[in-house]
């Protein structure tokens, strides 16, 4: 039984949606409360049981590099001025994991991006975490997906209900649910972006994926779509025609922080749940006249 231990996130997008901010800081740097969002998903990843992680970055993004590297002249900072709690939440994000990092030359599209780590992957499953995808949940939503991993040995997408016009924006399932279990769904095909009249369901597939390595070889031979990008929906219809694909429904909610409005609720909900910050930030929207 093959086991997931390896995750790509690709981080080598423009974030144009983000700009002004995204012009010189990453978007996977924006932080949510205080912490890069692209910090959520390497944590999810670790709460998976997953150790080796791969960053897809590209020029401009060194940032990410740096946020998970020691800093010395941080650590000597605090230190001095005895601030003990902050200088072991710095170490504590670099010694969290170790990360490789491929550079994404030009932004050619996702599919582009996760066959940039395609030699260090090899020959085995592996993850996508999109950053701009944060997701709370009681299960962190990877480690729900490996346990379906283990059942199924194929790969598997992690999908949302969206209601209404927002499903256009999405790639959309077309499958069944299992009668064993409803949350997993045998997918038939794919959508991209469909009308909300054509769309075969309302299971957006959102940032998670398990893919099995055959990937690589269908997203090497494809033919780059729109704007020269290479679509991974598309490499994962070329995997329907030979391997089982599965949507799963997974159990949390999911922030879409790459998007300004989904960001701005990221950063309500995220905020009320903390310890410190939810009872004034509770008082203070309780006073704003809606
Ligand atoms: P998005 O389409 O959400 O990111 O891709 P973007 O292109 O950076 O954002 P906008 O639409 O211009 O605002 C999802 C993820 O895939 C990465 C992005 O960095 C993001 O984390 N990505 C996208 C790549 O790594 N390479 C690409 O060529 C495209």
């Amino acid at each position: 039984m093959k086991k997931v231990r390896k995750v790509i996130f690709p981080a080598a997008g423009f974030g144009t949606r983000f700009l002004p901010a995204t012009k010189v800081i990453p978007k996977e740097m924006l932080a949510v409360v205080d912490k890069p969002i692209i910090q959520y998903g390497v944590e999810e990843a670790l709460a998976a049981g997953c150790d080796q992680l791969i960053v897809i970055t590209a020029h401009g993004k060194s940032a990410i590099e740096d946020h998970f590297d020691i800093s010395h002249e941080l650590e000597t900072a605090l230190e001095k001025r005895g601030k003990t709690e902050l200088l072991e939440l710095s170490r504590s994000i670099s010694n969290m994991v170790q990360i490789s990092y491929v550079r994404q030359k030009e932004a050619k599209g996702l599919g582009h991006a996760v066959l940039m780590a395609k030699d260090l992957v090899d020959d085995e499953p592996f993850a996508v975490i999109l950053p701009d995808d944060v997701i709370d949940a009681p299960v962190p939503c990877l480690k729900q997906m490996i346990d379906v991993f283990e059942q199924v040995q194929s790969s598997i997408l992690a999908t949302q209900e969206v209601e209404g016009p927002a499903i256009s924006s999405y790639g959309v399932l077309d499958g069944d649910p299992l009668v064993s279990n409803p949350r997993i769904i045998a997918v038939r095909g794919m959508v991209e972006k469909p009308k909300l009249e054509d769309a075969p369901s309302k299971n957006a597939i959102i940032g998670r994926y398990i893919l099995t390595p055959k990937i690589f070889e269908l997203l090497e031979n494809l033919t780059p779509g729109a704007g020269g990008e290479l679509q991974l929906t598309d490499g994962i219809k070329g995997l329907l025609k030979t391997e089982k694909v599965y949507g799963y429904s997974f159990e949390g909610t999911r922030y879409d922080a790459g998007d300004k409005l989904g960001m701005l609720m990221a950063t309500v909900d995220f905020a009320l749940k903390r310890k410190d910050l939810g009872p004034p930030f509770r008082e203070y929207l309780k006073g704003l006249k809606l």
